[in-house]
This record gives C-alpha cells, structure tokens and sequence, in this order.
C-alpha cells in the first residue's frame, strides 16, 4: 500500500467515524426505560453479529481458494539440485546435481531458463540465503538454520551475474559473507 492509497483508506475511515458520530447525536432522545431497550439492544447484537459471522465467511470462502497449499502437493521437479550451506562467513556449496551446472571456489554456474533448487543449511549458526539481481534487488530468499535443510525452487530467467548475499547478521563479518551465480 503506498503512502497516498494509506492517506485516503484512513481519511475515508475518519469521515466514516464522523458521520456516524454525528448520526447517533441527531438521532439521541429522550431516556427509555432500561426494561423496554433490552429487546432492542439484543436484536442489535444478533443483526451485528450475523453481519460480522457473514462477512468473514464471504471472506474465507473468498481467500481460502486462493491459498498455495494445494500447488505444493505437486512439487517441481527441479532440473538442478544445488547443496548449500553458510558458515561464518562464506557460503559452501557442498553438493551439486543436474547437466550444465557447476561450482567454483565462490560461484556457481547455472544455465538459464532451468528450475533450481537450493537445499539450504547452516554449519554454525543462523544465516539468511538471499538471491539478488546486479541492481540489489531480492529475488528469492530462505533461511540457513544449523541441523534444518530449506528448499528454495527458482528458475532464472534472464543470464547475468547474480549475487548470494547474506540476510541475517551473524558475526562481524557477516557483510563479507557472499558468493556470485552465473547464469549462461
Ligand atoms: Cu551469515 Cu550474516
């Protein structure tokens, strides 16, 4: 959401506030006796709390679909398999499967168009694999995690030069800790 769109979703939320503000002093009477409101207050309750029962259940039946659990129960089959794990401070790249990729001292060369999937570990401590293009933005990231294998899927789909960078500050050097990904 940008700034603007936040802007006019609160300013609209304001007026709503207001207007209703101003209904309920227009519409204020006389006391009633409390005996005589209760039914009323009670129906109230039961209208609003249809509204809300309703209005989350149109929202979970329209949301629920869309979740990406299903599309997980059909995994890609990656083309290359790639075993990574982070040590203070370097990335190794312990193991590596699939035709046309192979591992340098810090790179690793991919070709293009291929799904990749990176079984990602820690030896040490917590360390964030992170995925960036030449101009520093991320593309794909997961976590590093001693004694856990993550796995990352991505496809490159243009050639360059990409970057492992890591995301979690795990020691003084943590800003060292790279490796580059040729993609051909
Ligand atoms: Cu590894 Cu920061």
């Amino acid at each position: 959401m940008t700034a603007l769109n936040a802007g006019l979703f609160t300013l609209v939320g304001t007026l709503i506030v207001c207007v209703i503000a101003f209904m309920l002093a227009r519409s204020t009477q006389p006391a009633e006796s409390k005996d005589s409101a209760v039914p009323r207050v009670y129906r109230a309750r039961l209208v609003y709390f249809g509204f809300i029962a309703v209005a989350l259940l149109a929202g979970l039946a329209l949301t629920l679909p869309r979740t990406p659990y299903a599309s997980s129960r059909n995994p890609v089959v990656p083309d290359i398999r790639v075993a990574v794990s982070g040590w203070m401070w370097t990335w190794r790249f312990d193991s590596i499967s699939g035709d046309g990729a192979r591992v340098g001292a810090q790179d690793l060369r991919v070709p293009v168009g291929k799904m990749i999937e990176f079984d990602v570990t820690a030896g040490d401590v917590n360390h964030g694999f992170g995925i960036y293009d030449t101009e520093g933005q991320l593309l794909a990231q997961v976590q590093a995690m001693p004694g856990y294998g993550n796995r990352l899927n991505y496809r490159f789909s243009k050639t360059g030069v990409y970057y492992i960078l890591c995301m979690e500050f795990c020691g003084y050097a943590h800003h060292l800790m790279t490796a580059t990904i040729y993609v051909e």
